[in-house]
């Protein structure tokens, strides 16, 4: 009998041992605190990277669209307003799908894509270097929210920061500051950072944008709670929530909740937990900037603008920003 006793363990075991800590934490503090929030990082397992690679399909999502078509126009501008010959420093470049109209543009002879995730980035590096044979790619691994040392080939060559997709408007300002004061540090003064932003537009165009038809994004936040129930030994019923995108105008930012459609309860590793009907966790923001707030937020940040790209409806910009000296005083 010992065996068959072992034999039902097992799993058990192995599923609680290989749960990531970090993401634990992160779900248990949700459930356990009054207002629920669970930090968007955890949306994009294989299967939320891959639903929200769909939603940058989705006829409603403007936002991909819209920065490659600057990106591919606008390009040649960027070289010419500095950024030529520039070792470009990409900030989570995972699959580095806008890179090379940029890295074609420049024509430097240095690329550093930064990822967390190592499978990802030697993946794309090598793909990258396939087509840009003269380019040097130094593929380095790590967490862009802080500071980092980039690889000694680079050490003195001027560089351009590439930080497309909106991905800063997932921070909330104070994140986003400490973020490019890091890229700063990261590349130093006299770099050159272009990034994408999204702008602030009226709540007709975002709201579809985050709550599609086809209810791709519904599955996209939803996935979360179905990684929960698959990593963390949790029972929650998916199917008794609803995926809600909100224009919270104060923030200027797109939310998703999860909104319970039912009183229920469930359990976490072992934890039970309540939830009444109503009641939501809250998964993600997408923040939106107007010209001036993106210039304030990059001046916050240690980056002057230098010039910005938007498509005719000024939905999406492309920003161009340098790291100049720090001046306090007039
Ligand atoms: C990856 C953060 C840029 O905010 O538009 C899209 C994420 N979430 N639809 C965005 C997202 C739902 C996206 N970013």
């Amino acid at each position: 009998m010992p065996s068959s006793a072992q034999a039902i363990e097992a799993p058990s075991t192995v599923s609680r041992t290989s749960a990531d800590p970090a993401f634990s934490a992160d779900v248990l503090a949700c459930f356990r605190s009054p207002r629920r929030a669970i930090p968007a990082r955890w949306l994009y397992d294989l299967a939320g990277s891959e639903l929200f690679e769909a939603i940058t399909n989705l006829p409603e999502y403007y936002p991909t669209r819209t920065e490659t078509a600057l990106l591919e126009r606008y390009c040649d501008e960027v070289a010419a307003h500095g950024g030529a010959g520039r070792a470009v420093v990409e900030f989570g470049s995972g699959s580095s799908v806008k890179t090379p109209h940029l890295l074609r543009a420049v024509q430097g002879e240095h690329y550093v894509p930064i990822d967390i995730s190592g499978d990802f980035l030697r993946d794309s590096a090598s793909a990258l270097a396939a087509d840009f044979p003269e380019l040097a790619v130094h593929p380095l691994e790590g967490d862009f929210m802080r500071p980092l040392k980039l690889p000694d080939a680079v050490a003195g060559v001027p560089k351009l920061g590439f930080f497309p997709g909106s991905t800063i408007g997932n921070m909330v300002a104070r994140s986003s500051v400490d973020l490019l004061r890091s890229m700063r540090e990261t590349m130093g003064e006299g770099s050159m950072l272009l990034i994408g932003m999204d702008r602030i537009k009226s709540p007709d165009i975002l709201i579809p944008a985050y709550d599609d038809a086809q209810g791709v994004t519904g599955e996209f936040n939803l996935n979360l709670l179905r990684r929960i129930n698959r990593e963390l030994d949790a029972d929650i019923p998916v199917e008794h929530f609803a995926h809600v995108a909100r224009w919270n105008d104060s923030y200027a930012r797109i939310e998703m909740h999860l909104e319970a459609q039912t009183d229920m309860t469930f359990e976490v590793l072992g934890e039970c937990f309540s939830m009444a009907k109503g009641e939501t966790i809250h998964t993600e923001n997408s923040h939106k900037y107007g010209p001036r707030d993106a210039r304030l937020l990059l001046r916050a940040g240690g980056w002057t603008m230098c010039h910005e790209w938007t498509d005719p409806d000024d939905w999406f910009a492309l920003i161009l920003a340098e790291a100049k000296p720090f001046q306090t005083a007039p």
